[in-house]
């Protein structure tokens, strides 16, 4: 097995431009996934982000897990559990608009900086998408601005933490999935591993790496790009020794934005024609609310059968 790709951001700048771009574009076209070291955000910032959400869990969190877990009687499980994950979470939105003032429980100075981290995040979503444009052969912006909608793209940040599991062979840490959205980018635990994705039908870990961040692509690249870049399953595997830390970012279309095939990658590809759906962004979360377990051509046909009734201004491109 090949190794996992690690992207060193800080060689971009530098002659070894081409090589980083190439292994970008193939950690894109074959893993669906790869992780960044040496890139913008500050390390102290990951560090402070990573102190205060471990102990926001020990301090607002770890007690309502526990009742969560006695409640469901998941300590004595005996057989797999299927619809229940090993997990402690809770979300922030930034964008269109901020919902972390309105989050109970946190204190300012937490707020604060896990606003100032959405503001790295954002940028370095924002720089990813122009890399792989160029990449693909887009306009630079291209898929900025099919994100944009009328508000703007959406981003909200997931905090984890995976407990340590007395039975991680029947209750996983997250189930098997793929991600509906755009770019996620993942800070994750440095020493609790857990991260794995599905490679040529084998379950591969993704290597914690201090102050790195993990990078994947959902389900709209795919569209977007028709295929040539593919969003790609993964879960998590619960521990039975440490809690693992994982702060994942989706850097979303906005709701209202209209995903489709990018017409340049389509006559590329002559032989191929769009072999997926145009629809808004809003419709295909709702129909992934309730299929995030499953696989994911089943809602690429579902939106694929919705188009042909559904009238669609290119409202959500300019
Ligand atoms: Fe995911």
């Amino acid at each position: 097995m090949e190794n996992f790709p690690v992207v060193d951001m800080e060689k971009l700048n530098g002659e070894e431009r081409n090589a980083i771009m190439e292994k970008i574009k193939d950690a894109c076209e074959n893993w669906g996934f790869f992780e960044l070291v040496n890139h913008s955000i500050p390390v102290e910032m990951l560090d402070t982000v990573e102190r205060m959400t471990k102990e926001h869990y020990s301090k607002c969190m770890e007690q309502k897990f526990r009742e969560m877990v006695a409640s469901k009687g998941l300590e004595s499980a005996q057989s797999e559990m299927n619809d229940v994950d090993w997990e402690s979470t809770f979300f922030l939105r930034h964008r269109p608009v901020s919902n972390i003032s309105e989050i109970p429980d946190l204190d300012d100075e937490y707020r604060k900086v896990m606003k100032e981290f959405a503001g790295e995040i954002e940028k370095l979503a924002e720089q990813l998408l122009d890399l792989l444009c160029e990449n693909l052969g887009l306009e630079k912006g291209y898929l900025k601005k099919v994100f944009h909608g009328t508000h703007g793209p959406t981003l909200g940040t997931k905090v984890s933490n995976y407990p340590p599991c007395p039975k991680p062979d029947l209750i996983k840490g997250l189930r098997a999935h793929t991600d509906a959205g755009g770019i996620i980018l993942l800070f994750q635990d440095d020493e609790v591993s857990g991260l794995q994705l599905l490679k040529d039908g084998q379950w591969v870990d993704v290597p914690p790496l201090k102050h790195s961040i993990v990078i994947n692509l959902g389900d709209q690249l795919e569209v977007i790009t028709n295929g040539k870049y593919k969003s790609v399953v993964h879960r998590v595997i619960a521990q039975t020794d440490g809690n693992r830390m994982s702060i994942a970012s989706f850097y979303n279309p906005g709701s209202d934005a209209v995903i489709y095939p990018a017409p340049a990658l389509v006559e590329k590809d002559k032989e191929k024609c769009p072999a997926y759906p145009k629809f808004v962004f809003e419709d295909y979360m709702k129909l992934y609310v309730g299929l995030k377990f499953q696989e994911k051509e089943p809602r690429f046909e579902a939106m694929k059968a919705m188009e042909s009734s559904v009238n669609m201004d290119p409202i959500a491109t300019a």
